[in-house]
């Protein structure tokens, strides 16, 4: 087997497999934004991404990507069912995001986590050369450093979590809070989006672990373990390029066109998932059609709604309830030809988010609770015109450094509408006012700034660091 001495490991390739109309199988790049950073990073850099393709049963051969060699785990029904949608995203998402919606602690799934983060462990183990730095990502492989310091002593580990790390008492809620804790901190650089959760973690290591712990080091059983805040972001470039090609600048127009050339667009762009409050959301605005604050012939909302871990039953108990909502707003505010709300469950290109991002005049970004949130960041990137407002959440990650957005706390629906209101009635000035402040903050901290931020904190050489700019 080759060998890499850049090892990725994430519960996710960065390529789903995808029915093509005639049958065939197509790869197309997977939406969410660990699979989005890291494979802007990655695609130039010679390294090895261990995961799992999708589906289950034996992993299919795949196609490199760019200099990336893609190590494909395979799952097995009942391990998927166990590790993915029960532990990983019934447990330990919903805890993780502040528990908007009731975690499930089911016995049964514990034991298919740890044997998949077993089997990830020895997948990246065996493709990593010998001293290599391996980097494991999010939630979903939390055991995996310390199995992969027992494995192989030699290599240098990374840990980085995309989504929050939650307070103490939240945390302490878990059956295997202590193994979870320990298996983190078998990395020897554990990063997070925001500077509370190296103190939420520093917090538990000294009351489970009876750790030495400050918010940046954490010394248990002789080994020091380095914590901090990295926060993930976009391939600024790529999205400012993809933004002012001539082609997607008139695909915006017919856009706007296909709305009715309406005065104003709102869009939302989300995974479907109950962390997003897309319903919140929802709410205000049919709201705002009742009391008479939009028309629909001035106003149009366009929601896209990724669909995500369909399988799961609180996915698709919210994707019913959504359809429901937007449905009952367009039956009771739309017109023939003129819905409320245009819906779209469905995954786009990036050229065609492009296209979507500068149609927009208000970007709602409104989750309840979100590590980062990329969407906010792109819809920034993509507006060289400089035009367009951003309504965030305050509990996105991103709100820490878009703090000229309009920022709003989205559980308060009547702060929302009123926030909805202010972004669509801010005036141009206003608008490219906070644009370019919040373009400048993006152009200095891109994807490659947080590569290179985190990997050059893991390896103090500067080696590892600079690799990432090799053709
Ligand atoms: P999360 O990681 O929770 O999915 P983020 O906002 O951080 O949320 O990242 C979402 C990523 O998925 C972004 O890069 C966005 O462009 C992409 N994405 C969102 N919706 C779609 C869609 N309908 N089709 C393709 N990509 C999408
Ligand atoms: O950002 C959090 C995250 O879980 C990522 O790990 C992933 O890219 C994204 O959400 C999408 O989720 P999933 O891989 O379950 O479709």
């Amino acid at each position: 087997m080759r060998q890499s001495s850049l090892v990725v490991i994430a519960n996710r390739l960065p390529l789903d497999d995808n029915a093509a109309p005639d049958g065939a199988c197509e790869w197309r790049r997977s939406p969410g934004g660990l699979a989005s950073a890291l494979h802007a990073i990655l695609e130039q850099t010679p390294a090895t991404w261990v995961g799992w393709a999708g589906g289950v049963g034996p992993a299919p051969a795949l196609p490199d990507v760019g200099t990336l060699r893609l190590q494909p785990v395979s799952l097995t029904e009942e391990e998927l069912r166990g590790y993915y949608e029960g532990f990983a995203n019934s447990t330990l998402w919903p805890l993780y995001h502040d528990a908007v919606q009731q975690p499930t602690f089911d016995r049964g799934w514990w034991e298919t986590y740890r044997t998949v983060n077993r089997r990830f462990a020895e997948a990246a183990a065996a493709v990593a050369e010998p001293g290599a730095a391996v980097w494991v990502q999010d939630y979903h492989l939390q055991l995996v450093p310390a199995m992969l310091r027992d494995l192989r002593p030699d290599l240098l580990i990374g840990f980085f979590m995309h989504v929050p790390f939650p307070p103490p008492e939240l945390y302490m809620q878990l059956p295997r809070r202590v193994e979870l804790l320990r298996g983190m901190l078998g990395a020897d650089l554990v990063g997070f989006q925001r500077e509370q959760a190296a103190h939420n973690v520093a917090q538990l290591a000294k009351k489970l672990l009876g750790a030495h712990a400050t918010d940046d080091a954490i010394t248990v059983g002789g080994r020091t373990v380095r914590t901090g805040a990295f926060p993930v972001s976009i391939d600024v470039a790529e999205m400012r390029a993809l933004a002012t090609r001539p082609d997607v600048v008139t695909q915006a127009g017919q856009l706007r066109h296909s709305l009715g050339e309406p005065k104003r667009v709102l869009l939302s762009v989300d995974r479907l998932d109950y962390t997003k409050g897309i319903e919140h959301r929802l709410t205000a605005y049919s709201e705002l059609l009742r009391d008479g604050y939009v028309k629909v012939r001035d106003t149009v909302m366009v929601q896209v709604a990724v669909p995500s871990r369909e399988r799961v039953e609180s996915y698709r108990d919210l994707r019913d309830r959504i359809e429901g909502e937007v449905g009952r707003i367009n039956g009771e505010y739309g017109r023939v030809g003129e819905p409320a709300i245009h819906y779209l469950n469905q995954p786009f290109s990036r050229s065609d988010l492009a296209a979507l991002y500068l149609t927009a005049d208000v970007m709602v970004v409104t989750p309840l609770r979100d590590g980062m949130n990329l969407v906010a960041k792109e819809f920034v990137a993509a507006r060289e015109d400089g035009a367009g407002a951003l309504v965030l959440s305050e509990f996105a990650g991103a709100a820490a450094e878009l703090e000229q957005a309009f920022l709003v706390n989205p559980h308060d629906v009547d702060g929302l509408k009123a926030t909805l209101l202010r972004a669509m009635e801010a005036n141009g000035e206003d608008l490219a006012a906070r644009m370019s402040s919040m373009r400048r903050h993006l152009t200095e901290h891109d994807i490659m700034a947080w590569a290179r931020a985190y990997l050059s904190a893991l390896d103090h050489s500067g080696r590892l660091a600079e690799r990432l700019t090799a053709p």
